[in-house]
């Protein structure tokens, strides 16, 4: 059904999670278990109050996720998704992953709703750093303020170019594919209704149940997005 969805459709739009980079290695944050959530407080480590009030766990806990997104790579579904871009099977991506891996595969309208680890800036005066520093430990500017990763962290507001991007892209699908994400957190769960409401069809690709389940046209619970990517390009 979702093969031939993605024939008839003439504006694909694909909205990924965490779950698009766990078969790269990455942790998502859910996931019964072994989400990087179960076992941290993100209002405690991945706020703007941690990065103020709690400088050295928030730098060791970034460090730690800026050598995760070195360590590993893309998968065969982030290329996959790359060269239907260029078939023109997809026409962009809205993702609130932070490791640059769509990217890194070749994709090139995406939408970063929550920024990306690739990059650090200064708190203070702005300045951009290669993401680099935080593995050498180098954890400040010379003006004097703190670096920090160009994510967005929970109490902060969203990118404006990424926000436009996805809502101009989500008002214009008529195909809409979640992949990975337990659309647990907003805005940025919005834009999967917002394409529903603008008569676009919604599938739902996630091993556990999502928050939209209700409202999708279509939901995918026992395959992992690797493998059914790799059955849909055959
Ligand atoms: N195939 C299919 N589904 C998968 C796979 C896989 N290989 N791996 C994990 N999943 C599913 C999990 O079942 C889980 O429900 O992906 C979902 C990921 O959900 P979350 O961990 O909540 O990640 P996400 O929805 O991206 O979180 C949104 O929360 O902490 C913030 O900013 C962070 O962008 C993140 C946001």
């Amino acid at each position: 059904m979702l093969k031939e969805w993605l024939k008839d459709s003439h504006y694909t739009v694909v909205f990924t999670g965490a779950g698009m980079s766990t078969e790269s290695g990455l942790p998502d944050f859910r996931s019964s278990n072994q989400g990087l959530w179960e076992k941290k407080d993100p209002s405690k480590i991945a706020s703007i109050d941690a990065l103020n009030n709690n400088v050295k766990d928030f730098t060791a806990f970034y460090r730690e996720r800026v050598l995760g997104v070195t360590e590993y790579h893309p998968h065969k579904g982030h290329y996959i998704l790359a060269e239907w871009e260029r078939l023109g099977i997809i026409q962009s991506i809205i993702t609130q992953n932070v490791d640059g891996f769509h990217q890194l595969a070749g994709s090139k309208r995406v939408a970063e709703l929550h920024g990306t680890l690739q990059k650090l800036h200064c708190q203070e005066c702005g300045k951009v750093f290669d993401s680099n520093e935080y593995i050498k430990q180098e954890y400040h500017c010379s003006c004097g303020g703190v670096l920090r990763p160009s994510i967005v962290l929970f109490g902060e507001t969203l990118p404006e170019d990424a926000f436009q991007l996805a809502l101009n892209e989500a008002q214009r699908a008529d195909l809409l594919i979640v992949l990975g994400s337990s659309l647990s957190v907003t805005p940025a769960n919005q834009f999967p209704l917002i394409a529903k409401e603008n008569g676009a069809r919604m599938v739902i690709v996630n091993e556990e149940q999502t928050e939209l389940d209700a409202y999708a046209d279509l939901v995918i619970h026992n395959k992992k997005i690797g493998v059914l990517l790799q059955e849909l390009n055959q």
